[in-house]
């Protein structure tokens, strides 16, 4: 059975993340999304709610569960007993800390490969930091995040 990991911090999930999820999920058997616990970074939502929120998001989807995890991406991942890590790429400005997060955890495994795919166009610049900026105005979020982050995002911005 293929299966691949889609890490990230998903602070909140986008529909830049459910189009590349919804894609892993065509190519491989089971994709665990991996949520960071992320000690050093102070996220708008707690690792609960950003599992949650993925959760809803894939409900759909059969072949996806949603997981934590502490630590290094690449001991994560063999504790899935897989060696594949998927991550989406949206402009140029993503190569260089693409490039040097799967080299470096190539560095330390070996035999850990990251597949990258290229994120649809019309999510070329979308982000969870342009989501949260924008929550903080009169725009409308349902073009950018799944329904169920999008009160969830402008109750955290009252
Ligand atoms: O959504 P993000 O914040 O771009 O995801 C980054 C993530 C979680 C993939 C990356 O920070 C990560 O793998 N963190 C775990 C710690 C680790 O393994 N670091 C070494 C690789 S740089």
């Amino acid at each position: 059975m293929s299966v691949a990991v889609y890490p990230g911090s998903f602070d909140p999930v986008t529909l830049g993340h459910y189009d590349i999820i919804k894609r892993s999920a065509k190519m491989f058997d089971h994709v665990i999304i991996g949520v960071l616990n992320n000690t050093s970074k102070t996220p708008l939502f707690s690792l609960e709610e950003r599992v949650n929120m993925l959760k809803d998001t894939v409900s759909d989807l059969d072949n996806v569960s949603v997981e934590s995890f502490n630590g290094l991406l690449v001991d994560f991942v063999r504790q899935k007993n897989t060696n594949i890590i998927i991550r989406g790429l949206r402009a140029l400005t993503d190569f260089d800390l693409e490039m040097q997060m799967a080299q470096s955890n190539r560095m330390v495994a070996p035999d850990v490969d990251t597949v990258f795919l290229s994120t649809s166009l019309e999510y070329s610049y979308l982000s969870s930091s342009v989501v949260k900026e924008y929550a903080r105005y009169d725009v409308d979020l349902n073009e950018f995040v799944p329904k169920c982050v999008v009160s969830k995002l402008l109750d955290k911005m009252k």
